[in-house]
């Protein structure tokens, strides 16, 4: 394989991304309602829906792209819409190279499904099994806490994922808007130390509508295991370096970054300091039906845009594997699979 700091790299085509094995490690369920399923469910509710998508999707920043998932999703009321959403994930990612996902849902969005968390997570693990008998990715769900929840509320979710024990379920999230509840690591530390020890997965939202600090408190009071975002480290070097050094995994999602305004433009976007830094981090969507992207196309317009050849692009997809919560088989299977494309493509 060739060396991108001594000769030119390879160019890296959408082609060769999308048969690339990479996991997705950061993406919402609230953000993969395909339209159809939104535009149906509101008529059925009565309700009137801007024709044109741009109108409809017309939030700025966090606070109003959240308040548009509380409308959207509270309009799914039955176990088949869950169903479907489950499916079509699985089918819409089949040509992106994405081997694994680990999926975030936060029940706070679903109020139809507030105290039926139970139905809420069958119906979704039909969907994905359905979805993975017929040749869709392999899917983890990760159960999120809202950063404006109480301490109990966390603590009640993390003890239904470990007496529940569901074969689908492999991590505790938290997300939401950290600017308009201020920190609340302290407040989430009893249910993350709790999952901790019984072994569930961690991953949590901080360094977006946080700074620096958020990352501290999601490493310290959280016990994350990976970064949904981080890029906001960016604003203390320290950080990185402890970033870098401990290798604590970044779950970077740049189109959302642009278009919720946390970075000014993707050219300006940390995704590049972060990486020349030495932090371990993964591309992904977040939310790609609502931002119009996928994984696949996330790494291409980042190697346009920052000049990365075949190397990087690969090193990113093997950090997406290496950061996943899948199982340790299917991790490994995945790395000698990536490796494999590499060895026949170079
Ligand atoms: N939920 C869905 N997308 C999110 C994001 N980018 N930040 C916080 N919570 C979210
Ligand atoms: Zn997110």
């Amino acid at each position: 394989m060739k060396n991108d700091t001594t000769t030119a790299p390879t160019p890296v085509g959408l082609e060769w991304v999308r048969g690339l094995p990479k996991a997705e490690v950061h993406v919402h369920l609230e953000g993969c309602i395909p339209m159809s399923v939104v535009r149906k469910a509101a008529r059925d509710a009565g309700q009137e829906v801007p024709e044109d998508d741009r109108e409809l999707f017309s939030f700025t920043d966090l606070a109003s792209f959240l308040e548009y998932l509380d409308w959207s999703c509270g309009l799914i009321t039955e176990r088949e819409q869950l169903y479907e959403i489950a499916y079509d994930y699985g089918r819409r990612n089949l040509d992106t190279g994405i081997r694994y996902a680990d999926v975030i849902i936060n029940p706070t969005h679903w109020p139809s499904w507030r105290h039926r968390l139970d139905d809420l997570v069958d119906a979704l693990h039909a969907g994905f099994s359905d979805g993975e008998a017929d040749g869709h990715v392999p899917v983890g769900l990760c159960l999120s806490v809202k950063r404006n929840q109480t301490s109990s509320e966390a603590i009640e979710l993390v003890e239904w994922i470990v007496s529940r024990e569901h074969p689908r379920v492999v991590a505790l999230s938290i997300d939401g808007n950290e600017a308009a509840v201020g920190r609340t690591g302290a407040r989430f530390a009893d249910a993350f130390r709790m999952a901790a020890d019984k072994g569930v997965h961690r991953c949590v939202h901080a360094g977006e509508s946080s700074g620096p600090e958020g990352i501290r408190d999601a490493l310290d009071y959280l016990l994350a295991e990976r970064i949904d975002h981080g890029v906001r480290a960016v604003e203390d070097p320290s950080l990185v370096t402890e970033l870098a050094d401990r290798r604590v995994f970044l779950d970077v999602c740049p189109t959302s970054n642009v278009l919720l305004g946390i970075a000014p433009s993707l050219a300006a976007h940390p995704v590049e300091p972060l990486r020349q830094a030495g932090v371990p981090l993964s591309l992904n969507t977040d939310d790609p039906l609502l931002f119009g992207t996928d994984v696949a196309r996330e790494y291409c317009t980042c190697a346009q845009q920052f000049g990365w050849g075949r190397d990087t692009v690969a090193s990113i997809a093997r950090t997406s594997i290496e950061a996943c919560f899948a199982n340790d088989d299917l991790r490994a299977t995945l790395l000698r699979d990536l490796q494999d494309y590499l060895a026949r493509t170079a």
